[in-house]
């Protein structure tokens, strides 16, 4: 493989037998979009850094060991990379089914169905059955008044009905959080930050206790820093985020200053929530 390249000098390298010419500094995976292949991904998304998180989108490179994410590697000079050999196919798919085995199944039935990128993603790595039983997942151990998942889990008489529904997060007037269906891709959290500039959110736990979490403290949206002005709810690949149709009457207010943050303006308005 070659040397590093100056940061925006051509790079030429191969994709699946395509060759592209890319500036330095671009991801592989950015790289194969230029040439028209889609990697898979779920954690990546145009509008926040790549964090390399979900694994999804993993590429055989040559002389390279390992597989590595297409979405936090840079292009080289001279660079031979595999983005559908059997290797990467099958870690993806075995990556899905451990997400899917912590997830709801009632696509039929949620507001996200058609418009999901956990679903689409399942199709586009071929997963049709999934060998793990499903998890008990995101539920809030405290109803139960365990310390943590794992504990609520094992406190769980054999065949009850599975409590994944629990604490959903209406706080917000304008958004709800259903930790259930949250796969811990952490792109709210980081639509937050490097969108909005705010921290209103955080990633609590390990394993399956992670979850994404009002921060600074807040026990929900409402109490937190959030300024509702929406980049986490655009940023979500599934129905854990999502707008709510109406301001329902009677739901409590509050004034806030916020910025707008989809151009460069920065327009500052003031809104009721
Ligand atoms: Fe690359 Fe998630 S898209 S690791």
């Amino acid at each position: 493989m070659g040397t590093p390249a100056r940061e925006g000098a051509p790079v030429t390298l191969t994709i699946d037998g395509f060759e592209v010419v890319v500036p330095a500094g671009t991801s592989v995976m950015r790289a194969a979009a230029e040439a028209g292949l889609s990697v898979p991904k779920l954690c990546a998304t145009d509008s926040v850094a790549a964090f390399g998180s979900c694994r999804l989108c993993v590429v055989e490179i040559e002389g390279r060991r390992g597989t590595p994410a297409s979405c936090t590697t840079p292009v080289a000079e001279g660079m031979v990379v595999r983005t559908q050999s059997d290797k990467v196919r099958r870690i993806r798919k075995g990556v899905m089914e451990l997400y899917i085995s912590d997830h709801p199944l009632d696509c039929l039935t949620c507001s996200a169905n058609g418009d999901c990128e956990l679903q689409d993603m399942a199709g586009a790595v071929g997963l049709r059955d999934v060998r793990y039983k499903p998890g008990e997942n995101h539920y809030d151990p405290s109803a139960t008044g365990a310390r943590s998942q794992a504990e609520a889990r094992l406190r769980m008489p054999e065949g009850e009905a599975n409590p994944r529904y629990i604490r959903k997060d209406e706080s917000n007037p304008y958004f709800t959080y259903d930790p259930s269906k949250c796969i811990v891709c952490s792109r709210c959290v980081r639509a937050c930050e490097e969108v909005q500039g705010t921290f209103a959110l955080t990633i609590e736990g390990r394993g399956f206790d992670s979850r994404v979490k009002a921060g600074a403290g807040a026990d929900d949206f409402f109490a937190s820093d959030c300024v509702s002005c929406g980049a986490c709810v655009q940023a979500c690949p599934t129905a854990t985020l999502k707008e709510k149709s109406v301001v329902e009457f009677g739901t409590p207010t509050r004034s806030v200053v916020t910025t707008c943050a989809y151009c460069g303006v920065g327009c500052s308005f003031k809104a009721e929530l």
